[in-house]
């Protein structure tokens, strides 16, 4: 009758036995509960701490996205006050021997998405021996911090250069995106473009994006998907081009919409008025001084002509 002394009961065999035994059990117990409902809680709890693990559960490691734009200066504060300094350097270069990344390199800070900086500072990475912050600090300020350190290799645009990149928003891009940036542009209405364009305020979306995609984007668009391409493209009005070294100031531009630096805030710059797509034609129709009644035929719509004919 003893099990132990049949062969077929090895230990392994044993173990492997219980471990089914339990996998079936992890399947049927949250069943069992569900159906009896008074069932032996106390047991049912017990061996879910016991058998499920921390990265199963996952409830403890989810990211909390903040309320408020993360804010570069607060996140400085942060970094000094737990001494990240320490290994990396107050500079962010890293003290040699503590650490081989260089976080002032904008080469690898382009490639980093700022929710795997978050979850890296918030809950560690298995593998790596790290301080991890949610302990001492709330995890807006770890935003705060993942902005800082960001920063170190790509800063946000000064509020100079701020202002003068945001009347080129307003004239290429506001008319899809919106003023705010909120994806609600007068070209989107009556939501005819399909998908919407996308919401610069969604700091979900954002910081599942490395800088590298965003300035693939912008540079070269998204085909089919109504996101023009602008490198290499001219706004005269303007007087911009669009090279490599503009495409990453409206990079830093659209980062401005879901973090902030002290600058950009404390020069409390408005948002732009929305433009080009609609004052070229506007100019262009000025500087022909064409008569729109002539061009048009009969036919033409009352609303389209209207304006025009208001403004002789
Ligand atoms: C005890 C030394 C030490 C301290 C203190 C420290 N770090 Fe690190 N940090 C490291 C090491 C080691 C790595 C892993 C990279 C490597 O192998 O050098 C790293 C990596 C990183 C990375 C890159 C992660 C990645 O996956 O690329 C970031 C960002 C970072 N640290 C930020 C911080 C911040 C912010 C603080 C302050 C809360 C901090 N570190 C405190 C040693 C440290
Ligand atoms: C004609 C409308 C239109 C204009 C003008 C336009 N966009 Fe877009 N943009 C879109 C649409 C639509 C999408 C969304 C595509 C999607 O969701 O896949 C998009 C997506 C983007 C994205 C990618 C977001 C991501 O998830 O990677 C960025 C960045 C962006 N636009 C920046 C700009 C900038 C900067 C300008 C001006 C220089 C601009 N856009 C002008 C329509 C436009």
């Amino acid at each position: 009758m003893t099990r132990s002394k049949k062969p077929v009961f090895t230990f392994e065999a044993f173990a492997g036995l219980t471990t089914s035994l339990l996998a079936l059990l992890l399947v049927v117990l949250p069943a069992v509960t569900l159906v009896s409902g008074c069932g032996n809680q106390v047991t049912v709890k017990g061996d879910d701490t016991q058998l499920v693990s921390k990265d199963v559960t996952k409830g403890g490691r989810e990211a909390i996205y903040p309320d408020d734009k993360p804010s570069e200066p607060d996140g400085k504060v942060v970094y000094e006050k737990l001494s990240c300094a320490e290994c990396h350097g107050t500079d962010g270069k890293g003290v040699s021997g503590k650490t081989s990344v260089d976080l002032t390199s904008a080469s690898y800070m382009h490639k980093q998405k700022p929710i795997d900086q978050y979850m890296f500072l918030a809950f560690g990475k298995d593998g790596v021996k790290h301080p991890t912050t949610l302990a001492d600090i709330s995890s807006q300020k770890t935003w705060n911090l993942v902005y800082y350190v960001r920063s170190l290799a790509a800063p946000l645009l000064s509020a100079k250069e701020y202002a003068a990149v945001t009347p080129v928003y307003g004239a290429n891009c506001a008319v899809c995106h919106g003023p705010k940036g909120y994806g609600d542009g007068p070209l989107n209405k009556y939501n005819v473009l399909e998908p919407n364009p996308a919401n610069f305020q969604n700091y979900k979306r954002f910081y599942d994006r490395t800088d590298d995609v965003l300035f693939d984007h912008i540079a070269n668009g998204i085909k089919w998907e109504g996101m023009p391409n602008f490198l290499g493209k001219e706004d005269k009005t303007k007087g911009i081009k669009f090279d490599e070294p503009y495409i990453w100031k409206l990079v830093a531009y659209v980062r401005a919409f879901h973090s902030t630096n002290k600058q950009i805030a404390e020069a409390n710059i408005g948002s732009p008025t929305v433009g080009a797509p609609i004052d070229n034609s506007k100019e262009g129709a000025k500087a022909e001084d064409a008569k729109p009644a002539e061009e048009k035929p009969a036919d033409a719509k009352p609303e389209e002509a209207k304006p025009q004919g208001e403004t002789k």
